[in-house]
C-alpha cells in the first residue's frame, strides 16, 4: 500500500544552503537512531513496536476492549501528556464529528477522557453525566505517580465503586502502566484489576502504539491491527538513509529552516477532525526538542477556521515561522453544495460542487500566499482518514523526531524541564517530604 507523500518544494527555496549542508548530518543522526548510540537510547522500543506487536496482544486487546464495549455505555480514558493524545488524536481523526450527540448505543459507549487538566468543573460535569450510567474506566500512567490522573481516578474510581460495587467496579476498570514501579501498579495489583505494561523502552509521548493508545482507540470500535499495519508500513519506509526516506528530509528540512531563522513551526491541518493530531504532535516534538535553550516552538492552527483568526499574523507577522500541512486528498464522504434559484448570497458559482473541492481551492490559495508571504510551506499528503494513514503519520512523526532531534544535537528522549511546575505544586501543597522545598517556595511569597 502507498505510502503518504511529502513534498518540501515550497521550502527548500528558503534554506537551501542549510539544507545541502545537512545532508550528512540527517544520515548520520537516521544511523545512530537506528543503531541505538546516541542519547537517551534506552528510550528507543518504539522503533519497532509497529513490526514488533505480538498478535496475541492485539488479540487481547481486542478482548478487553470488546468486554468492555458490551458493558458500558461510556468508558473514561485516565491520562495525561503521552498518556493520552496519542488515544484522543486518532479517535478524534476517525471518529464522527457529532458522534457525542448521538448518545451511546449498544456495544458502541462514549469513550471520554479525564485527568489530563484538573480542572473541578471538569471533574463534577464529568461526575454527573456518569450519574446512574453503565461506565468503566481505563486508567493509564507510565509512571504511576503523575497527580493529575492520580487525582481523577480517585474520584472516577469512587463513583463506579459506589455504583456498581467494589465487585463489579474490578471488572470495569482496566490499568496500564509500568510492569513493576510505581502506585497504579501496587493499587492494581491489590484490586485485582487487568492490567497491561507500557514496555520500560518507551517514553509517554512515543507510547502510542503500546496499550497506552491501542487500548482506547479499541474500545472506541477502530482496527488496532490497520493501525499497527499501517505504522509499520511506515517503519520499512524510513529505514535507510536516501533522499526517498521521508522522515529524514522532514527532519532535515525543519532543521534547516531553524537554522535560517524559522523558530516557529505551525502544524496546519484543513480538516477538523485532525485537530488532536496536532495536540499530539506539538507534545511529541516540543517535550522531544524544547530543550538546553534550543528547539523549533510547535505550534497548530485548523484552516480555514484559523484563517480568520491566526491568518494575519501568519500572512505578514514577523517572518520565523513555517508551515507544515496535512493535506488529505479524499474525504470519506461526498456531500455538495446545493443550487439556490434565487442565489442571495452569491454563491451558486460553486453550486454542485462538493464541499471538499471549495475546501481544496482555499488550501492552495493559502499555500500560494503564505509562500509570498514569506512563509515556507511543507506539504504531508495522506489518501484519506483511516487506521492505516493514522498509523502511517503516528510513526512517520516519531521517526522525524528523533532524527530531528539529533541533527538538532539534543537528546529527544527525556524531559526534564516537565518536573520544575511538578516539585513547586508539591511544595505549595506540602506534599510530605518537601519540607524544605516549602519552606523556600513560601519565602519567595
Ligand atoms: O512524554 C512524557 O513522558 C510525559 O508527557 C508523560 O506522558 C506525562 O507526563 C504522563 O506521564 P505518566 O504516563 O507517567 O502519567
Amino acid at each position: 500500500m502507498k505510502t503518504i507523500d511529502l513534498d518540501i518544494q515550497y521550502a527548500e527555496y528558503f534554506a537551501l544552503k542549510q539544507y545541502e549542508a545537512l545532508k550528512d548530518k540527517s544520515v548520520t543522526a537516521l544511523t545512530t537512531l537506528d543503531m541505538g548510540t546516541g542519547a537517551g537510547n534506552d528510550f528507543l522500543g518504539w522503533q519497532k513496536l509497529p513490526s514488533e506487536t505480538p498478535a496475541d496482544l492485539l488479540d487481547r486487546i481486542n478482548k478487553t476492549a470488546a468486554r468492555l464495549r458490551a458493558n458500558c455505555d461510556y468508558v473514561v480514558c485516565v491520562g495525561i501528556g503521552g498518556s493520552y493524545l496519542g488515544a484522543k488524536a486518532v479517535i478524534s481523526a476517525l471518529s464522527n464529528m457529532f458522534a457525542d450527540f448521538y448518545g451511546p448505543k449498544p456495544n458502541e459507549p462514549k469513550v471520554l477522557f479525564a485527568g489530563q487538566n484538573i480542572g473541578e468543573e471538569y471533574m463534577s460535569e464529568l461526575s454527573k453525566l456518569l450519574e446512574g450510567k453503565k461506565f468503566g474506566i481505563i486508567v493509564i500512567s507510565k509512571s504511576g505517580t503523575t497527580t493529575e490522573p492520580a487525582i481523577a481516578f480517585r474520584m472516577l474510581k469512587d463513583q463506579l465503586e459506589k455504583q456498581a460495587g467494589k465487585e463489579a467496579a474490578k471488572d470495569l476498570i482496566v490499568a496500564v502502566t509500568d510492569a513493576s514501579k510505581g502506585a497504579l501498579r501496587t493499587l492494581a495489583t491489590q484490586e485485582g484489576y487487568e492490567t497491561y505494561v507500557i514496555p520500560d523502552n518507551v517514553g509517554g509521548r512515543f507510547s502510542v502504539l503500546t496499550p497506552v493508545g491501542l487500548l482506547p482507540i479499541a474500545v472506541a470500535g477502530f482496527d488496532v491491527t490497520k493501525l499497527i499495519a499501517g505504522a509499520a508500513a511506515m517503519e520499512e519506509a524510513t529505514k535507510h538513509p536516501g533522499d526517498d526516506n521521508i522522515a529524514q528530509t522532514y527532519a532535515r528540512m525543519r532543521n534547516a529552516l531553524y537554522e535560517s531563522g524559522k523558530k516557529i513551526e505551525i502544524l496546519v491541518n484543513f480538516n477538523p477532525k485532525l485537530h488532536y493530531f496536532s495536540e499530539w504532535w506539538k507534545q511529541l516534538y516540543g517535550e522531544s526538542e524544547g530543550k538546553e535553550g534550543k528547539g523549533i516552538f510547535p505550534a497548530s492552527v485548523d484552516l480555514t477556521t484559523d484563517l480568520h483568526s491566526m491568518g494575519q499574523w501568519i500572512q505578514e507577522g514577523e517572518r520565523t515561522i513555517f508551515e507544515t500541512v496535512i493535506s488529505v486528498e479524499e474525504p470519506c464522504v461526498e456531500h455538495r453544495i446545493p443550487e439556490d434559484a434565487a442565489n442571495l448570497d452569491g454563491i451558486n458559482y460553486i453550486a454542485g460542487k462538493r464541499v471538499d473541492e471549495v475546501n481544496k481551492m482555499a488550501e492552495l490559495g493559502t499555500l500560494l500566499a503564505h509562500v509570498d508571504g514569506g512563509v515556507p510551506n511543507i506539504r504531508i499528503k495522506v489518501h484519506t482518514l483511516d487506521e492505516h494513514t493514522m498509523g502511517q503519520l503516528i510513526y512517520f512523526f516519531e521517526k522525524a523526531c528523533g532524527i530531528s532531534g539529533y541533527i538538532l544535537g539534543v537528546n529527544p528522549f527525556n524531559q526534564p524541564g516537565v518536573e520544575a511546575y511538578k516539585k513547586n505544586m508539591f511544595a505549595l501543597l506540602e506534599k510530605p517530604g518537601y519540607e524544605k522545598e516549602t519552606a523556600a517556595i513560601k519565602a519567595k511569597l
